[in-house]
């Protein structure tokens, strides 16, 4: 944390203090810790006000806080001597309103540079620059300023920012109807300081569309934040997660109940962008989280997260009954007939245990059926019977089951695709027998990945949405980047879940009429098909590295499924800049420069990794680099099963012609993703096996598309690490540096992927890779000669000077108009070297290729 790293910071500077005056030690204690600055706070990062005028307005706007009887409501506590680690600079709060007030003082001191002066009396009428916080129970000024009326529909977590103008000056109120709903207005209020929007003349009422926006926090996978011994924080005995259960050696000590600062700020983070829930451990999950020890841990972890409006829930295995370590309270196989009341009698126990010890905890995550974990199949039962069993067995606990879909059981369906909707679609079709349709209980969600595959960068959404109308659907993004780069790639997946959260799924009634509000959005948040309780899951990416994400930039991620679960319909363009202020800087070059790498980055990385609605092309070690020719022990787990590589084409036909997977997504998309000639270019693959010399939208071959497309990818990395260090006066050094390390780690990888897969393609097209009609293709003029034919993927170009001839080139011409060059070096003599940098805007962003041209004598 930058403000303790300061500290120690003071020791070594202090020499100067004689010489350069104690303002100069302070901006030099600024700078240098900022140099320092290790992204610890995540996008709560509270640095003063750069602008003059605008410091000058916040600071008369602000000038003191009101938080009345913020001690009112102690949230539960359940561990008796609940503390913080020694040396920690976080604290524990006893209430939500607490948690508000000391953020709105932390943030003000750290914007307005000065510490702001907080009150708990308001007195008969509130200063001028007061902001106040609460609810209409805690605050005397929300009940006289702010009428029911226009609370009670913003719901138990939404909130209202009003100014109350008297002549130039007034005060501000942040209520909700909650506790909970004050804190988040009161993060929004300070977004509003760190983005530099106005904090004047405001009327804000928000309240969430989804009604539970979590994490599944993946604590021993795909954790890509922390769980590397070198680079990003180090072991010291922890296992890289963000929560410690069972650290050992140097981290023994630092094991739950112990709170940790990292926990505080991750609670915060969370608050901040409404995120109101996390299963903290793994979907395979392991049954020590249900044993008393864990228990006593986790409510110790729940007891913190509290004040900050987080519940808390757990993965579980189906068959955790039969295991040994809950002797003697154990199951035999037999007795986990679903329908039996053994079965469910030992999850209501298990769950009552949890309930006495966190009385706020919301359920189980259940991961059943699928990639070998035990379900009821294994019993001869089916989804509903196992999903309804356990949710029958916490229901009179007020408690939820969130039933995971991704399973894909080979006997199904020839089709991976097709395995989940045909195992949960009939059950979500039955007639019951009180006339109505769905067997599933009502505290089960069916939890559902947005495609149909496995969280790759491009998907079609999963056909489920929608065609589950008797069902609770949850969408699970993914946050932690297993198939977008991991902790080495920036790929900012904003854009992806807006496209997802934003497809039409034309679903329609059972009359077959369009519904009016289909888009998976409006499906995800209830409004389409009327259904009351709602969730969206991110799977997290914390982690103990020091910027608790991995990547800095994988914190965008986070941020921005936050903001996504809370309002789906925003823009992820918005999102970005917000996060870029927050995180980085709020100078306008800087915003717009790093907002721009993010927007494009996405879709970047899909033109390299799997363009064209290709699918899942990595090598199954890592999920990280590609391997396109591998075979696995599963046909469904090997990229040669998605790729379908033949001498005809590429890509799996899944048209009426093919698997018919498309059969079922509702009529329009079926009809849409069924013909190759309406098929969205950047889903081609994934319904068809195109032919080599296919007709693109471009007017080129689908061969020469699929290859430039590859090169485009890797040359919008090359923009993005140049545009970078550009940025180097403005970042502070070591994130600075760990980003460019990053990005040139970024550049060579995103280089393999175009490599190993235009290769091993070239092997069934039996074409070269097509040269001079590239979005930055070239052609020189050098002695006269024009040269052309260079292969976009290679490092290097030779060209042959005649002796005596002159090495210089003389003239540049880009195939494509809009692309423009630039000549970096010319080489002196021969042999010598030249350099050519071509750019060009692209779909997607800009692209940049430099030409580096080896002259040799003939
Ligand atoms: C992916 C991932 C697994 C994970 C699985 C899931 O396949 O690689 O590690 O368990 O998704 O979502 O359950």
């Amino acid at each position: 944390m930058p403000v303790t790293a300061a500290t120690g910071l003071v020791a070594g500077t202090g020499a100067a203090a004689g010489t350069v005056g104690k303002e100069a030690v302070a901006a030099a204690l600024r700078t240098t810790a900022d140099s320092e600055y290790d992204g610890s706070d995540l996008w709560l990062r509270y640095v003063p006000v750069e602008d003059p005028g605008l410091l000058r307005k916040y600071r008369e706007t602000v000038t003191t806080v009101i938080v009345e009887n913020a001690g009112r409501n102690k949230v539960h506590r359940h561990t008796p001597d609940l503390s913080m680690a020694p040396g920690s600079t976080e604290r524990l709060v006893e209430t939500t309103l607490e948690a508000a007030r000391d953020e709105l003082v932390r943030g003000l001191k750290g914007l307005l540079d000065r510490a702001v002066p907080v009150t708990t009396e308001p007195g008969d009428r509130p200063p001028d620059g007061a902001v106040i916080v609460g609810t209409r129970d805690s605050s005397k000024v929300v009940r006289q300023h702010i009428p029911a009326g226009d609370l009670t529909p913003l719901g138990d977590a939404g909130y209202l920012i009003r100014s109350f103008t008297r002549g130039t000056q007034g005060f501000t109120v942040i209520a909700g109807n909650t506790e909970t709903g004050a804190l988040y207005g009161t993060f929004a209020f300070l977004r509003r300081l760190q983005t530099h929007k106005t904090i004047t003349r405001l009327d804000i009422s928000e309240s969430p569309r989804i009604r539970n926006r979590h994490l599944n926090n993946w604590e021993t996978v795909r954790l890509y934040a922390g769980n590397n011994a070198s680079g990003t924080g180090g072991l010291n005995g922890e296992n890289g997660t963000i929560f410690n259960f069972a650290a050992r050696g140097e981290s023994a000590g630092r094991n739950l109940p112990v709170i940790l600062d990292r926990y505080i700020v991750v609670a915060r983070a969370m608050a901040s962008v409404g995120i109101n829930g996390i299963t903290i451990n793994l979907v395979n999950a392991d049954n020590v989280y249900l044993t008393p020890r864990y228990i006593a841990q986790e409510a110790a972890l729940a007891d913190a997260l509290r004040p900050y409006g987080i519940k808390i829930a757990l993965a579980i295995n189906y068959t955790a009954p039969t295991d040994p370590r809950f002797a003697p309270d154990t199951l035999t196989n037999e007795q986990l007939d679903p329908h039996g009341e053994d079965f469910r009698g030992w999850w209501n126990r298990r769950a009552g245990l949890l309930r006495a010890a966190i009385p706020d905890f919301t359920g189980f995550t259940v991961k059943a059926n699928s990639e070998g974990q035990p379900g009821p199949q294994d019993f001869g039962d089916d989804h509903g019977d196992g999903a309804n069993a356990i949710a029958a067995a916490v229901a009179p606990l007020g408690m939820k089951i969130y039933w995971r879909t991704f399973v894909y059981n080979a006997e199904v369906d020839e089709d991976r695709l097709k395995r989940a909707y045909l195992e949960f679609g009939y059950i979500d079709d039955e007639r019951q027998s009180d006339g109505t349709r769905g067997r599933f209980l009502d505290n089960v969600f069916l939890q559902t990945k947005n495609g149909p595959l496995d969280f790759q960068a491009r998907e079609p959404i999963h056909p489920m949405f929608g065609r589950m109308e008797n069902t609770n659907q949850a969408l699970e993004l993914q946050v932690t980047q297993e198939y977008t780069g991991q902790d080495e790639m920036l790929c900012y997946l904003g854009p992806m879940w807006e496209e997802a959260l934003k497809t039409d799924t034309y679903a329609t009634d059972e009359r077959g009429r369009l519904l009016g509000k289909r888009l998976m959005g409006h499906i995800v948040d209830g409004t389409a098909q009327g259904h009351a309780d709602t969730a969206i899951i991110g799977v997290a990416n914390l982690g103990n590295a020091d910027n608790l994400t991995g990547h800095h930039f994988a914190q965008a991620n986070l941020f921005a499924f936050g903001r996504q679960s809370w309002d789906w319909t925003l823009d992820s363009a918005d999102i970005a800049a917000d996060w870029v202020r927050m995180t980085w800087s709020n100078r306008t070059n800087v915003v717009g420069t790093i907002v721009k790498m993010m927007m494009g980055s996405w879709e970047a990385l899909v033109s390299y990794q799997t363009p064209f609605g290709m699918a899942h092309q990595f090598r199954s070690s890592d999920h990280y680099g590609p391997n396109p020719a591998e075979r696995l022990a599963r046909d469904d787990w090997s990229p040669v099963y998605y790729n379908r590589a033949d001498s005809a084409g590429l890509g799996y036909d899944r048209s009426p012609t093919g698997s018919d997977f498309t059969a079922q997504y509702f009529p329009t998309l079926a009809a849409r993703y069924g013909d190759i000639d309406t098929v969205p270019e950047n889903l081609l693959m994934w319904f068809h096996h195109v032919p080599w010399d296919r007709r693109m939208r471009s007017g080129r071959i689908f061969w020469d598309d699929l290859v430039y497309r590859y090169q485009m990818g890797v040359q919008y990395v090359t923009w993005m690490r140049l545009t970078w260090e550009a940025l180097r006066p403005s970042i502070d050094a070591r994130r600075f540096a760990e980003v460019r390390a990053k990005l040139a780690i970024h550049e060579a990888d995103a280089g393999d992927w175009r490599d190993t897969c235009v290769t091993y393609w070239k092997s069934f097209s039996g074409r070269d890779d097509p040269v001079d009609d590239g979005p930055l293709s070239i052609a020189i003029v050098v002695g006269g000669r024009r040269i052309g034919a260079f292969d976009l993927s290679a490092p290097s170009y030779s060209i042959p000077v005649r002796r005596g001839a002159s090495p210089k080139i003389t003239k540049v011409i880009p195939a494509d108009r809009a692309a423009r060059y630039e000549i970096l070096s010319q080489a002196d003599g021969v042999p010598g070297q030249a350099v050519v940098r071509v750019t060009k805007e692209d779909f997607f962003g800009p692209l940049v290729k430099d030409y580096v041209f080896v002259m040799r004598p003939t």
